[in-house]
């Protein structure tokens, strides 16, 4: 949600605020700006998009800025409400990832001392409360702003009179990158790792100033000295390298994701302990990672007999954790605001806590009890995919873990169960969906997340309304919207469910609803009643879940792609959602 970036050193600061925002991009896109400090401060913004960027001699050369690029919270997207923002003698400039909750009695406060307002935001309040604040020392004037402000924050903050960047963050991701004569700073790694790989990790409460050479934090009222760590990075991993969307790019990545996540978990024993001293799972997420935390559910309670619940995380809040749970909180970008909140929460009941992330050194890392990482490599698109399948390597290893060698073996299939379907055509697949304005996706058992994260990828990109159901519910309700225009997503494979889906083909046939299955090239009867199969070789449930899953997001992209959809920026998303 929103990405930040700073630059003091010997560099031209434009160009890398510039590049450093486009790298950032998929935290927010609505629009961008940038502010440069050469003795004055210039700023530049607008809506839209970073590549729509121009120098219109508004900005001059200069070493020391800032910049951002937005997803819209308080205030429409718009040039006046687009950061940085500057206070009323323009001596400041400011952006903020963030919300600032108390920012109405810090506006009328200041409006009513005479400060002048230029947008709908709540970050603007934080230049005014510079202007007040300043005291010709920035780390003073920093901690006595944010001393005011209530809610999440990174912000970074130029003046007139510094060759500095001051910077605070509390509950929003900010990393410093120590370079040889210059620091970068950034909401993550990726615009970093350009310039430097040494890199330090900011911490709620921290306050910050740096300039080429100097970098003093502070943290309650004390300095502290926090040693940069050194990131090891490829930043080719970072790169589109001609592939036409970063997402098919990913979705070819997922093989490699699977099997790099599934050797790097390692201190498995203690996490096996860790959930088998406890009397069930309760696993929390979001979106994408929530339906590999319900696969997990399944596949566990399966094969471990260790009872799973899981929970959405932002309605986490209004259950009553259990200490005798252990809770499992899964995020790939491990900024997840509702995720962070309900692992919070958790520990605030003396829950034992386990995060899975993809984002080294993110939030949940700090707070979780032990945390492990998936090796899915850098994300770019806003849809998860390789991500996700990197969760399900690292949960499917805690499952083989606990419920013994016989599920261990499941596993080796599953690696070459995904690198076939990257050579599926589902062109036909992709015909029938692109023409529909609803789609429905149905799965029973393990298979209903799979349906869940069908739809909700296709709905994600293509803007087609899809909606998830188990296979089971459909004659209780969305039935109803069957028709010859509403074609049906259906996942079949051979196993427990598949004769009770066949018998939901047929209630959807009847009503002439055209069928996508997903299902074994041999079953017959299958193809008999779908319009198209998607055909996956069957292995175990391991491998045919990734399989099957990794099969849907390939088409949702085929439909995205046909329909001419911003595939790696969707409308109105962002990848990492920093606010509840
Ligand atoms: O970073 P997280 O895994 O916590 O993100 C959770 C969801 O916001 C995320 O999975 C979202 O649903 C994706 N855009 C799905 O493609």
């Amino acid at each position: 949600m929103c990405g930040i970036v700073g630059y003091t050193g010997w560099r031209d600061a434009e160009s890398v605020l510039v590049e450093g925002l486009k790298a950032l991009e998929y935290r927010g896109y609505d629009s961008y700006g940038l502010a440069i400090s050469d003795g004055a401060i210039s700023v530049v913004k607008d809506a839209g998009r970073i590549s729509d960027y121009r120098n219109n001699g508004n900005i001059p050369a200069g070493n020391v800025g800032i910049g951002h690029t937005r997803w819209a919270t308080h205030g429409v997207p718009s040039a006046k409400n687009a950061h940085p923002h500057t206070d009323c003698t323009g001596n400041f400039a400011i952006v903020h990832n963030g919300i600032i909750e108390n920012y109405a009695r810090l506006r009328a406060e200041l409006t009513s001392s005479g400060h002048v307002f230029a947008s709908d935001t709540d970050s603007e309040v934080i230049a005014h409360l510079f202007e007040e604040c300043y005291d010709g020392d920035m780390m003073h004037s920093l901690q006595e702003v944010v001393g005011r402000l209530e809610g999440s924050y990174a912000v970074l903050v130029i003046s007139s009179e510094d060759n500095a960047i001051a910077a605070a963050r509390n509950r929003s991701p900010l990393v410093i990158g120590v370079g040889d004569g210059e620091i970068i700073c950034a909401s993550d790694l990726v615009p970093i790792i350009n310039y430097t790989r040494e890199v330090i990790f900011l911490e709620d409460g921290d306050c910050a100033v740096f300039s080429e050479n100097t970098l003093r934090i502070v943290n309650g009222g004390s300095d502290i000295a926090r040693p940069p760590e050194f990131i090891a990075f490829d930043p080719e991993s970072a790169r589109k390298t001609g592939f036409d969307h970063y997402m098919i790019k990913e979705i070819f990545e997922e093989p490699e994701a699977f099997s790099r996540t599934l050797a790097s978990v390692q201190d498995i024993d203690e996490i096996q302990k860790f959930i088998k001293r406890a009397e069930s799972v309760m696993v929390v997420a979001s979106g994408t990672s929530y339906h590999a935390g319900m696969i997990f559910r399944y596949l566990m309670e399966e094969f471990s007999g260790i009872p799973v619940r899981t929970e959405i995380a932002s309605e986490y809040r209004y259950v009553r954790p259990s200490p005798d749970e252990v809770v499992l909180v899964i995020s790939q970008s491990g900024e997840t605001a509702d995720a962070l909140t309900a692992l919070r929460r958790a520990k605030f009941y003396r829950c034992r806590t386990i995060a899975l992330t993809n984002t080294l050194g993110s939030s949940i890392t700090r707070e979780a009890d032990h945390v492990f990482y998936t090796m899915a490599g850098p994300e770019i698109s806003v849809a998860a995919t390789k991500s996700f399948i990197a969760q399900l390597a690292a949960l499917m290893k805690i499952v083989s873990f606990c419920g013994g060698r016989g599920c261990s073996l499941l596993l080796t299939d599953v690696k070459q169960s995904i690198e076939a379907v990257l050579q599926l055509d589902v062109a036909e697949a992709t015909a029938i969906c692109a023409r529909a304005s609803t789609l429905i996706s149905i799965g029973r058992g393990v298979f209903y997340p799979v349906a869940l994260e069908a739809a909700l990828k296709m709905k994600e990109i293509s803007y087609i309304h899809a909606e998830g159901y188990a296979g089971g519910e459909l004659k209780h309700g969305p039935i109803a919207l069957l028709s010859e225009e509403t074609p049906v997503i259906a996942f079949v494979p051979p196993g427990e469910t598949r004769n009770l889906m066949l018998a939901n083909l047929k209630e959807i046939a009847s009503r002439r609803a055209p069928i996508v299955a997903f299902a074994d090239p041999d079953d017959v009867d299958v193809a008999e009643i779908a319009e198209v199969v998607i055909p996956i070789r069957h292995r175990n449930v391991f491998a045919d879940v990734a399989a099957y899953t990794v099969a849907a997001q390939m088409l949702s992209y085929e439909v995205a792609k046909r329909l001419g959809r911003d595939i790696d920026k969707p409308r109105n998303l962002a990848k990492s959602v920093t606010v509840e």
